[in-house]
């Protein structure tokens, strides 16, 4: 598989969930990853998506599965996913006490392992963990809910990634989540992020395919200036 120099991932939440497998054929030809969010209703207050979905739509699509789980206890729940086919697990650093341990899990699973980080949640202490990981997920709102307005403050923490990244000459993917949009995307990717995640901008447009194209190519106008 060729790497592509930007991922752009729609998030499942913002579609129709009585007709999954279509909105995803939607974007399959467009997109480079879906984006899963599961909620548990504890972690965030939203309840949404869990194993036996995500298992039933890995049958309907050829797409990798990012998996975004919002949700306690993930050393008992994520290795289930990367069992189910999912290509990226990613946890939240303020549910996990171990984020090092359930990385090594999920990598021996066969899937690649992802550390998101919240709104409130400050980067600096996690990035001496970051040799274990395969992606950064930098939340741009408060996680829980789909719609919710983009806080360019909170770029600060990719900036601050991006940096350490490469001093550390690691190889890691930064992926933004939350009010990514046609007006917000540009300044993410100059602050360093490669994967984008769009659930409103994507599956609110009349067209979720185009609206995936539009945003790929201002991120990537974004990063070479073309
Ligand atoms: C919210 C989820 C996001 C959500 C983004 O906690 O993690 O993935 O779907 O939705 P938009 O793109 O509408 O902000
Ligand atoms: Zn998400």
């Amino acid at each position: 598989m060729t790497v592509p120099p930007l991922i752009v991932a729609p998030s499942i939440l913002a579609a129709d969930f009585a007709r999954l497998a279509d909105e995803v054929r939607a974007i399959e030809h467009a997109a480079d990853w879906l984006h899963v969010d599961v909620m548990d209703n504890h972690f965030v207050p939203n309840l949404t998506i869990g194993l036996p979905v995500v298992q039933s739509l890995r049958a309907a699509t050829e797409l990798p599965f990012d998996v975004h789980l919002m949700i306690e206890d993930p050393r008992r729940w994520a290795p289930g996913y990367a069992d189910a086919g999912a290509y990226n697990v990613t946890f939240h650093a303020e549910a996990c006490d171990d984020p090092v341990a359930l990385a090594k899990d999920l990598r021996s699973a066969g899937a690649k392992a992802g550390l998101a980080i919240d709104r409130d949640t400050p980067i600096e202490p996690y990035l001496e963990l970051l040799p274990s990981f395969d992606t950064l997920l930098i939340m741009t709102i408060k996680a829980g809910f789909g719609g919710q307005r983009f806080i360019p403050q909170l770029l600060d923490k990719v900036r601050t990634a991006r940096r350490h990244i490469a001093t550390g000459h690691l190889e890691l993917r930064i992926e933004v989540d939350g009010g990514i949009a046609a007006d917000t995307i540009e300044q993410a990717a100059e602050a360093g992020a490669d994967a984008f995640v769009a659930g409103t901008a994507v599956y609110g447009a009349d067209d979720p395919a185009e609206a995936v194209r539009r945003l790929r190519g201002l991120a990537e106008r974004a990063t070479t200036g073309a």
